[in-house]
């Protein structure tokens, strides 16, 4: 859970690898370091902290040298603190590293290289790897070869940047089971653990499979096997990202722009997605037994699929969150089985492992993947694009409204395949769905208002969410953006549950939310509104019903919408609460504490 990137040209490394490490930050950000090499050594500062406050501390853009790496660290063994921050080195101080991923046979590597005599600075699972290649070393006739037996020797996942000293004109870049991707300069080459960390200077890539390595200078590059050291011929591919896309572009916080991108993003969803679609729902057709994993914000989107492709297609599925689907489901998957993975970033670690267990198992496996290249669409045997850009903030709002966009077509299409929904209501969804990018337009106007609402509610210390149907889901994301980036206990249910047991927490001025789009259950929902006011809660309601603004406290006023397609504009005002409330409470809504964007640790 962490990021990388490497830089070998003509620029002072470290201005590179600094800018690099800023936009990596969203990967974790608990501590950071960089290594540079010159002609004379290598040069490393590290330290606890966010990165802008170590360049002031630990003079980072005074670093000298035309190559390095650097590290933003989101500590899985070790505490975060200065020593365990990367990179890490050998007992010569020669091999420096910096690393992704966990190494899990480290313990007994670590036993064995301090009975030949190696002493150890830190408490990482890294550290063990700088100190194997130096043992290594010790028998092989090159660096390269001896990083590769050292490599050989290591289970778990990395994607490792290694310099040495001795090499001035080389970086040493590996992948295995974390991402890394190779970024082409002219005169110049870069790696990094996304793209976005050197899109300012290229977006000609390459993307690293697991097990392979790259052998990088300034003007070559070489890309091999771990296992044999074969060379491996790869395309160059153009990054569609822009930099534009990377960076907040005027908004005080990458969330609140990822919010505000959420039109143009659902509408690059149904353009990248009208023939995947198609070619999908003809693969997965034969399947009557189908499960959806995912966690989090892509487990509610999972939940809003369910409804959509039972009522369209006539298929239930069972919605499991991937930390449970892999322990409790194994023995029910067979070769008849569909497994579809949603994963914003496709390195979930659990999302990843219930992937892979379908996989041994038989069962088809389709993807619904933000990250290009990402891990989930290496193991998928289909994977369809959410094609929402990076996402910096850490809290899911563009990827969530795309993979809602992705489910609705994919339903859709497999209704149309297996004949279970008329032509004329197929036609009219994909007519509205059409229209979701500007509902969520005229829902963004509603900002304004929502900051307002937000003050009043800044010094609230419980929120509930409540909502029907297919509405739940939406009531339980808005609930998790709340939790996620204000720290107020939150919870999201179904209405209808309120009164078995909630509605005892509910006393003056608490605040419930409800998420009422017009359709077969608002009646209820509407007497759920009221039981809540009678107990003294102060009600907000999502809707366009007349109906509503007699019940609630305040109104949000939405946009007619099917129900089926309300879930995407509905959440939207949910984020914008969720982001104003975390802001007045002084929250940095993009790094929420104790929490990582990619959670590649099961
Ligand atoms: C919440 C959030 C997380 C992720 C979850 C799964 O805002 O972002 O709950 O949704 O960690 O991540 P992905 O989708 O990358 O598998």
């Amino acid at each position: 859970m962490c990021g990388i990137i490497g830089y070998i040209g003509e620029r002072p490394a470290c201005e590179v690898i600094v800018k690099g490490l800023k936009r990596l930050e969203y990967r974790g950000y608990d501590s950071a370091g960089i290594v540079t090499g010159d002609e004379e050594a290598l040069h490393i500062r590290k330290g606890a902290g966010r990165i802008d406050e170590l360049v002031e501390r630990l003079k980072l853009l005074e670093l000298p040298g035309k190559r390095g790496i650097g590290h933003t660290r989101w500590a899985t063994h070790g505490v975060p603190n200065d020593i365990n921050a990367h990179p890490h080195t050998d007992c010569s101080g020669k091999v420096a590293l910096v690393h992704n991923g966990i190494i899990e046979n480290y313990a007994e590597i670590r036993e064995e290289l301090l009975a030949k005599g190696h002493r150890f600075k830190s408490d990482t699972d890294t550290e063990v790897i700088a100190h194997l290649i130096e043992e290594e070393l010790k028998s092989s006739e090159s660096f390269e070869e001896a990083m590769r037996k050292a490599l050989l020797k290591l289970k778990g996942s990395f994607a490792l940047g290694i310099i040495y000293a001795e090499e001035p004109d080389r970086l040493y870049f590996v992948r295995n089971e974390s991402p890394l991707v190779l970024g082409i300069g002219d005169g110049e080459n870069f790696a990094a653990s996304d793209v976005p960390a050197f899109l300012e200077y290229t977006n000609r890539v390459i993307f690293l499979d697991d097990g392979e390595y790259a052998v990088v200078g300034k003007d070559f590059y070489v890309i091999k096997k771990l296992a044999t050291g074969e060379v491996v011929e790869k395309p160059v591919d153009e990054s569609g990202w822009t930099l534009e896309m990377a960076e907040k572009s005027g908004y005080p916080h990458f969330m609140l722009k990822e919010i505000h991108e959420q039109p143009r993003a659902i509408r690059d969803a149904i353009h990248g997605n009208i023939d995947a679609v198609k070619k999908a729902a003809g693969e997965i057709a034969r399947y009557e037994k189908i499960f959806v994993v995912a966690m989090g914000t892509s487990y509610h989107a999972g939940l809003v699929g369910k409804y959509i492709f039972q009522r369209l297609a006539k298929r239930i599925p069972i919605v499991e969150e991937a930390s449970e689907f892999r322990y409790e489901f194994e023995d029910l998957i067979d070769e008849d089985t569909l497994v579809i993975a949603i994963t914003q970033s496709g390195e979930t670690a659990d999302t990843l492992a219930a992937m892979k267990l379908a996989k041994k198992k038989g069962a088809k496996v389709l993807a619904i993947v933000n990250v290009v290249g990402s891990m989930a669409t290496r193991i998928a045997d289909l994977t369809l694009y959410t094609h929402a850009g990076p996402e910096i903030g850490v809290a899911a709002t563009k990827t969530y409204t795309t993979q809602l966009t992705v489910l609705t077509m994919l339903a859709i299409e497999l209704a149309r395949v297996l004949g279970t929904t008329s032509e004329e209501r197929l036609k009219e969804l994909e007519e509205g769905l059409r229209e979701v990018p500007e509902l969520v337009e005229e829902v963004l106007r509603h900002d304004a208002a929502l900051r307002e609402l937000a003050e009043n509610l800044v010094n609230k210390r419980d929120f509930f969410y409540i909502g029907r149907g297919i509405s739940v889901p939406t009531a339980m994301e808005g609930a998790l953006k709340l939790k996620e980036i204000s720290y107020i206990h939150a919870e999201g249910l179904s209405a209808g549950e309120l009164k078995h047991g909630p509605l005892a927490l509910l006393e003056e001025g608490v605040p419930v939310v409800a998420v009422a789009p017009s359709g077969k259950t608002l009646d209820k929902l509407i007497g759920n509104i009221e039981e809540a006011k009678a107990r003294g809660a102060l009600t907000i309601a999502l809707g366009s019903s007349e109906a509503l603004k007699r019940v609630a406290d305040t109104l949000i006023e939405m946009p007619p919408v099917d129900e089926l397609l309300s879930p995407m504009p509905y959440i939207v005002p949910l984020q914008l609460l969720a982001y104003h409330l975390a802001v007045l409470r002084g929250n940095d809504p993009d790094k929420p504490r104790n929490l990582a964007k990619s959670v590649t640790v099961e």
